[in-house]
């Protein structure tokens, strides 16, 4: 039997500190031996006294009279520059108060608080050095809280489930959260305050879920192992931060970078990561005209890559995805994925061969390594999988972990558990070493570790396009901005342009599948359909499709709500040009833009990709309005966006 401890103080402290702007003030309270900290924006409170603290299961019980023995402050004031992403420069700007707790009897085991108050954001995270008796510990939970406002609106997703993070947003109200939902969590408070709860830097721990406990509080779950406790570590241990994002609009709330500022800068050079546009020997499957699997309709075939290294050519795309090219796919894959082989190629495909057409070509082969959750098997494979590709010039690896739990040591355990969280840091540390990028499926949510390793390109890690054909409404991509996305990119899979197709109908106007490629940013950003869809069919869109950044300078959101729309402007990272996207629900709507953004005196070639009046996602998806015209600072645009559609914008900039 596990003793408990629980780490309180009893003397009485309060302390306040605030965020450079002085917009948001934190208050931590010791009281009664229990620590609790609130949390002000305009000098109104936004989070009421929440808890703080572990529970931790040991030999010998800790005392839970905590004393304050130090407090350390410090600013810090810096530009990141990030390289490749959404945004080239962030700001890292805190004030940073830190707190030396002791027990004050008994063992007087010592632990720290560290508190980050940003003019956006408040962070905190527990750091417990080592010390002569307490040298390993197991955490049998987590009690910090958020105690917001139970008439908080909140944007959810069910956490537990077996598609892991790919659910539909529910808006519903905080008192309603009785079950554990995932984080980001957005939340609206009844002051009309925009929040999002998350965290940033997780590393050998389990992720954090949030649900109502019995005090009807809001507070971490953290997601356990199969042995019931929350993680076991060695000390000195420091938790993931606990993130709070705060914003006057929802709009506001999508720039929040505080997320990537709370990571350490990258652990080497990480020079050689390239960001990619891919097109994939993939969404053939999804239609049913090729299989996984061997058999006369094999998609992965030597002679199908060198057509798609051909058609990546002429469309001018750098890479290609071959999914379904090793030993495994026979059969239930999702059964069957015990036995996945990822160094042996079915008889049909020949890698070495792929592999030099595509070098000779000038095409990044995108690797690919199914794992169904089969770690324990993945593991085995690993050092040999990524030496497999790394030989044959693969610089990219989607990996996935279709299941609903991960096999690991021979248990079934979450995704989002610390064994998940370590497997998949495993991954990302020795494809750095091989100098290969990661874009993960099923993943483990994004905490802002890009930042620290950028050879992580994308997640999915949300309901993404493959759930078209029935499971994805219009408005799923207009939550995804003020939700998933706070959580960094996301592989959606854009571009899917035959959108009457039998086998998977799109619930989107043509447009709209251009515009994702600016309102959903992803580092590896896929043109998923296949590629005679675009030479054929659509070669004008195409060009859209062809030239949009996968790695921006600065970006503006210029309109939004959650799950009704989102419209959003870029400029890419290498040239003056900007792209503007939108999207929105099932509703029309006219959006009106003034291009001040732009450069002053310039002019700029529009391209414009927008719905019909007549268009709609169900009745009428292909009708599509296209518009070339010089436009300046001084200009506007009026747009309109049909039920389900979208539109999507070119700015090239002339001179
Ligand atoms: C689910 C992934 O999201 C999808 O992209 C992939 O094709 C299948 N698993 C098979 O690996």
């Amino acid at each position: 039997m596990f003793k408990w401890a629980n780490l309180f103080g009893k003397k009485k402290a309060e302390k306040e500190f605030y965020s450079p702007d002085k917009s948001i003030k934190c208050l931590l309270e010791l009281k009664s031996g229990q620590l609790f900290y609130s949390v002000y924006k305009n000098d109104k409170r936004i989070v009421k006294p929440s808890r703080l603290g572990f529970l931790i299961c040991g030999e010998t019980p800790l005392v839970d009279d905590l004393i304050i023995i130090r407090e350390q402050k410090k600013r810090h004031e810096e530009n990141i520059e990030l390289p490749w992403g959404e945004e080239r420069y962030i700001k890292n700007n805190y004030n940073e108060s830190t707190f030396y707790l002791s027990e004050e009897k008994e063992q007087r085991r010592i632990f720290t608080l560290r508190f980050r108050v940003f003019n956006n954001a408040v962070a905190f995270r527990y750091e417990i050095p080592p010390q002569p008796k307490f040298r390993q510990i197991t955490i049998k939970d987590e009690l910090t809280e958020f105690n917001v406002d139970l008439n908080s609106i909140a944007w959810k997703i069910p956490a537990y489930q077996p598609d892991r993070y790919e659910y539909n947003y529910e808006k519903t109200m905080v008192h309603q959260l009785k079950k554990s939902v995932h984080t980001p969590l957005t939340l609206k408070t009844p002051t009309g305050y925009y929040l999002a709860i998350h965290e940033a830097a997780l590393y050998n721990y389990g992720s954090a879920t949030i649900k109502l406990d019995q005090n009807n509080i809001l507070k971490t779950d953290i997601t356990p192992l199969s042995d019931g406790t929350k993680a076991h570590v060695l000390l000195p241990f420091q938790t993931p931060w606990r993130l709070l994002m705060i914003a006057n609009s929802a709009i506001e709330l999508t720039t929040n970078r505080v997320m990537y500022a709370l990571n350490e800068p990258p652990v080497s050079d990480f020079s050689w990561v390239k960001t990619l546009k891919f097109i994939g020997i993939w969404w053939a499957m999804f239609v049913g005209e090729w299989t996984w699997a061997p058999g006369e309709r094999h998609g992965a075939t030597t002679e199908h890559a060198k057509e798609y290294i051909d058609a990546a050519v002429r469309l001018g795309i750098a890479g290609l995805l071959i999914e379904g090219w090793n030993e495994g796919w026979e059969g239930d894959w999702l059964e069957n994925g015990i036995h996945n082989k990822f160094t042996v190629s079915t008889p049909d495909f020949d890698l070495d061969e792929v592999s030099r057409y595509a070098k000779n070509n000038n095409i990044e082969i995108v690797g690919h390594h199914e794992t169904v959750g089969f770690v324990d098997n993945y593991e085995k494979q690993l050092e040999e999988a990524y030496n497999y590709y790394a030989a044959r010039g693969v610089h990219y690896i989607k990996t996935g972990y279709a299941g609903s739990t991960m096999m690991i040591n021979g248990r079934r355990e979450f995704h989002h558990s610390q064994l998940g969280v370590n497997h998949y840091q495993k991954t990302v540390e020795l494809a750095a070493k091989k100098h290969i990028c990661l874009d993960i499926h099923e993943p483990i949510k994004g905490t802002g570790i890009e930042r620290t390793w950028p050879n992580i390109l994308s997640r999915e890690g949300a309901r993404g396009q493959e759930y078209e054909g029935g499971a994805l409404s219009p408005s799923h991509a207009c939550y995804l901005p003020y939700t998933r996305l706070l959580a960094g990119g996301m592989d959606y899979t854009s571009g899917i342009l035959d959108l009457a197709n039998s086998v998977k109908r799109m619930a989107t106007t043509l447009s709209r599948q251009l515009a994702y490629f600016v309102t959903i940013y992803s580092g590896m950003q896929m043109a998923a359909d296949r590629p005679f869809i675009y030479e054929h069919r659509f070669p004008d869109e195409f060009h859209f499709i062809r030239d949009v950044p996968t790695n921006f300078n600065i970006t503006l959101p210029l309109a939004g709500e959650i799950g009704e729309y989102y419209v959003v402007a870029r400029q890419d990272r290498n040239s003056k040009d900007w792209y503007i996207g939108g999207v929105t629900d099932e509703n029309g709507r006219r959006i009106h833009i003034n291009l001040d953004f732009l450069e002053q005196g310039s002019i700029y070639e529009a391209s414009i990709y927008a719905d019909a009046e007549n268009a709609h996602y169900r009745e009428n998806p292909f009708a599509i309005v296209k518009q070339n015209k010089k436009v300046g600072y001084t200009d506007s645009l009026d747009l309109y966006m049909a039920p389900g559609g979208g539109f999507a914008i070119k700015l090239k900039f002339k001179d």
